[in-house]
Formats: C-alpha cells, sequence, structure tokens
C-alpha cells in the first residue's frame, strides 16, 4: 500500500524514516511531497526507492492512506488542493494537536484520525497518540495501530486530552532535555567542572534513567526511594525540588493549555471561514 506524507519537515521526516528504520515500510511505499521541493528531494536521495509527488493533489489521488505533517496554520492550504480528489475509502491521518477531527472529516469525505507522534519515534521509542474519527472501521484501525506498533507503543486518547497527553509524550522530551542542560550548566558555573563532562554525565544518566523506568521494574516513586536514603544528600535535593519545582510545571501546562485553545480557535477560523462546500 502507498503511504503519502504531505510536509516532509522535521515531524514529517522522523515518521518516513521510523517506519522505514523498523522495516514497516519500504521506500518503494512512500510517496512524499512538500512545498519546498528540495527538502523532500533529499529524502528520496537518502531512500532509493522513496518517490516525490509533483502535487499534493497528485499525493492524495494516489495514496490509500495520507499523512498531513503540516503546521496548524498550513492546513488551509493543503485542504484546498487535495480536497476534490479525496475518496471516502481513503485514510487521512493528521498529526496536529490543535486541528479537530470533526473539521478535518468536514472537509474531506476521507476516514479521519489524529496520531501524535513524538520525536522519540526517531529510535523506535515512545508513545504515539491515536484518536480515531468517527469513520475508520475496525480494520482501519487495526492496520493504523499496527503501523504505529512497530515505531512506538500506541496509545487511544480521548481528543479532549489530546494537549496534555502532547504535553506529556510530545513537548517533554524538550522540557526534560532544557532541565538537563540547565543542571549540566549550573554544574559547570558551580563547580567549574568542564563543560563536556557535565553534559556526558546527565546524557548518560538520563539514557539510564529511561531504562530503568521502563524496563528496569522501577517506578517514578521507587526510583526516589531507592536513591535517597534518609538524612542523605540525595534526599536533601529532593525536598528542595519538590518546593520549588512543582509549581513551574503547573505554570507550564496552563502556559501549553492557553497557547493550545489560541491554536484552536485560529484553526477553526482558518478552516471555516469562507469555507466553499
Ligand atoms: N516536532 C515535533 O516534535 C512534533 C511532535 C508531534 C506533533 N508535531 C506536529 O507535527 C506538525 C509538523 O511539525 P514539524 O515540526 O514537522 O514542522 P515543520 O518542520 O515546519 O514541517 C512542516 C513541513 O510542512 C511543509 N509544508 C507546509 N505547507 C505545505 C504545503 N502547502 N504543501 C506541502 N508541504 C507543506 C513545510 O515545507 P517547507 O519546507 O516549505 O517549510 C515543512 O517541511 C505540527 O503540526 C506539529 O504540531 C510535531
Amino acid at each position: 500500500m502507498t503511504v503519502g506524507f504531505i510536509g516532509t519537515g522535521s515531524m514529517g521526516r522522523t515518521l518516513i524514516e521510523a517506519f522505514i528504520q523498523a522495516g514497516k515500510l519500504k521506500p518503494a511505499d512512500i510517496l512524499a511531497a512538500n512545498r519546498t521541493k528540495a527538502k523532500a528531494a533529499l529524502l528520496a536521495k537518502n531512500h532509493p526507492g522513496l518517490r516525490v509527488a509533483h502535487s499534493n493533489r497528485q499525493l492524495a489521488e494516489e495514496s490509500p492512506c495520507i499523512f498531513l505533517c503540516i503546521k496548524p496554520k498550513e492546513y488551509r492550504a493543503v485542504l484546498e488542493e487535495i480536497k476534490d480528489v479525496v475518496r471516502p475509502n481513503q485514510i487521512v491521518v493528521s498529526i496536529t494537536s490543535p486541528v479537530m477531527i470533526r473539521d478535518l472529516e468536514e472537509w474531506v469525505p476521507a476516514k479521519v484520525a489524529k496520531i501524535i507522534p513524538s520525536i522519540t519515534q526517531a529510535v523506535l521509542s515512545g508513545n504515539s497518540l491515536f484518536v480515531p474519527g468517527s469513520r475508520l472501521t475496525e480494520e482501519d484501525q487495526e492496520m493504523l495501530w499496527d503501523l504505529f506498533s512497530t515505531v512506538s507503543r500506541p496509545l487511544v486518547i480521548e481528543e479532549r486530552h489530546t494537549r496534555i497527553a502532547s504535553d506529556l509524550a510530545s513537548c517533554s522530551p524538550a522540557f526534560l532535555a532544557n532541565l538537563l542542560e540547565k543542571l549540566a550548566d549550573a554544574a559547570v558555573e558551580e563547580t567549574k567542572i568542564p563543560p563536556e563532562a557535565a553534559r556526558s554525565l546527565v546524557t548518560q544518566m538520563a539514557h539510564g534513567l529511561g531504562r530503568l523506568l521502563t524496563e528496569g521494574g522501577f517506578t517514578l516513586e521507587s526510583l526516589q526511594d531507592r536513591v535517597a536514603v534518609p538524612g542523605g544528600i540525595t534526599r536533601e535535593g529532593l525536598n528542595l525540588l519538590d518546593q520549588d519545582v512543582g509549581p513551574v510545571f503547573n505554570r507550564l501546562i496552563r502556559l501549553t493549555h492557553a497557547k493550545y485553545d489560541e491554536d484552536v480557535q485560529q484553526v477553526q477560523h482558518s478552516l471555516c471561514t469562507g469555507k466553499k462546500v
């Protein structure tokens, strides 16, 4: 089956390369289109057999399953371009949280799903967030589940939880990398440890931490208890973090949700204003 990807930016490319790396799709199964053609052409050069469509419309005509890997404000233009050629038996997958399934279902007669990936899929790990649309059959859902199981652990979520689940699965790699960067920088500032050593120490620690939590039998709580003996140095540090860091995450979640509400409104305005039926 041909799988089409409209948008080969950061996430489109990550998904394409993850499916190829996992052996689930062969380059010849993939048809890609991108506004800046050179980006899709480079992908084709790196994965011989992968085809580049000359337009989004051609891609939509030829792909039973179409991924929309574009940003919220780019949906209107792409939908305008493909809506007349998309058929009811096709599947359209959006990877964009503020674009609502019901809006997409109004634009195209296809079977729609929202699947939010994460950069962690580049190493075939992490969750992908699966929100099935109303027209997807059991068979479609199984096909998509099977596809994403090769690069991630798919999780069905309700559309109203898309934002918070994306914060945890898709944004948190950046949030936690930022915290580790700050930890390493503070270490350099306070102790003059060489920066490369500080970065290497936190990076290798993060690798081990991920494995302890996913394969090592630890929970978030049991790991803290195991490392922090009463009265020891780690416990002192945890007490400080409990006090100072917790409220930052409440603010962070409020902030992402405020931005999300704004994006949802903008997308709805863009998709609903002056729509020709
Ligand atoms: N990055 C993440 O970790 C992540 C995680 C989960 C979900 N997402 C979602 O994934 C979506 C894409 O994000 P991204 O980070 O991949 O953004 P990106 O790097 O900007 O990629 C978007 C791509 O879409 C292309 N594009 C724009 N308009 C187009 C059109 N009319 N026809 C064909 N291609 C078009 C752009 O082409 P140009 O080369 O011309 O700019 C660009 O390559 C976003 O909605 C984001 O919320 C991202």
